[in-house]
Parts: C-alpha cells; structure tokens; sequence
C-alpha cells in the first residue's frame, strides 16, 4: 500500500499552526497536533483543527506516559482520531488509552526491545511510530541501515510502522521495498520556501516509489 503522508505541527504557537495547517492540510492524509504544539496550547490546538478539516484523520501527539484513559478521552473529546503513547508507557496506561481513540501509536524512542513490541501485539496496538529523536539528530545521527533493519523487524511482527524526525524529500528512497505505513514530517514541510509545493512533491515522490 501506498504510504500516508503525515504533517507534524510543532509550531510554538496556536496562530502559526492554523497558518501551516491552512497552507498544508489539504495536501497531506494526516494532520498532527505536534508535541510542542499540544504543551503550549493544549487540547484547544486539537479542537481548531478539528474545526478546520472535518474529514481529516488528526493525531494529537502527546507522547502520553501515564492516565492513558484520561488523556485519549480528552483528545477524542476534542477531534483527534488517533493519539501517541510513549514506548516506555505501561501496557495498563496504552489498553487504557487504546479504548478512547480510534488507534493509537507508540512512540519508540530510547531502549525499547522486540520483547516490548510483542507485548504491544498482544495488548491489541497495531501502530509504532519509529523516531529519530531531534535530539540524536542534532547531535549528528543519521538515518542508515540500523534504522531501517529495526524498522523492517517491527514490519516483519505485522505492526503499521510509521518514521519520523528530521526526514527529507530525498530520505524517502531509502525506505523504497519496504511497507512503510506513514511519513512524518514537520519541519521539511512547514519551513519550506513554498510549503504546500513541497508537500506536492512528497506526495509525487511517495506515488513514485511505491506506486
Ligand atoms: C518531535 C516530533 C516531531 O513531530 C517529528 O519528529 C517530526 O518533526 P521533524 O520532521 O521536524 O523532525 O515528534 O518530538
């Protein structure tokens, strides 16, 4: 299947985003309610969205770790489809969250294990978010093959596995023959010269590797 394409809007401010989210939105399958966005604003980023494009699948990525129950039904509450739990939540907090949304992705950052990714399984999530930290990223990391072996494992175990964190237009070939479910991307797209010409081209690039 043809991979989504995810916009991520960290911006820092409510006004910003709707700024992105006018110019994007439309172009991309999914519409994230980033992490920074969510701490400084709150459900109510979530809400605007929602107003904004009724039809869209939007994610509120709160990397929730605990009161996983609470914080979906807050997010469904407020428009978003699906949300994300940190890997390092416990399976209790992702089965409490899973019941509110529509689906629910775990964030995988850190030393999590395959032993954990079936324990995932067996709690009923179906969806990993494989992340290259900002951090990592400025610190000098690179997407290379240890990436994409650990991103191929989670595919092989039947998980929706989607990558995200500093990707580019021409980072997408190196996932060409593999089953990747979503691009994430925030800033590529937001601070793009023309952001919604580039997210044009993301979509070409993605109809033209997978078809
Ligand atoms: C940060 C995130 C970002 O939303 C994600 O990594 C995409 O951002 P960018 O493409 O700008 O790296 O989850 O925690």
């Amino acid at each position: 299947m043809k991979p989504l394409l995810q916009v991520a809007l960290d911006n820092n401010t409510l006004s910003d985003a709707i700024k992105s989210a006018n110019i994007l939105g439309e172009v991309v399958d999914v519409i994230e309610a980033g992490t920074i966005l969510c701490l400084q604003e709150g459900m109510e980023a979530v809400r605007c969205l929602r107003a904004l494009f009724p039809n869209k699948i939007i994610l509120a990525d709160t990397k929730c770790a605990d009161a996983g129950g609470t914080v979906a039904k807050n997010c469904k509450n407020a428009g978003a489809n699906w949300m994300t739990v940190i890997c390092s939540a416990t399976i209790p907090t992702m089965k409490a969250a899973l019941k509110e949304v529509d689906d629910l992705q775990v964030e995988l950052y850190g030393d999590w294990t395959y032993e954990h990714a079936k324990q995932w399984k067996e709690a009923g999530l179906s969806q990993v978010v494989y992340h290259q930290s900002r951090d990592a990223l400025l610190a000098g990391e690179t997407w290379g093959k240890k990436d994409l072996d650990k991103v191929q494992g989670l595919i092989d175990m039947g998980f929706k596995v989607s990558v995200t964190g500093g990707l580019e237009l021409e980072t997408l070939k190196l996932f060409k023959g593999m089953d990747i479910y979503c691009f994430i991307a925030g800033r590529s797209l937001r601070d793009a010269e023309n952001p919604r010409e580039e997210a044009n081209k993301w979509q070409e690039e993605i109809k033209r590797i997978w078809g």
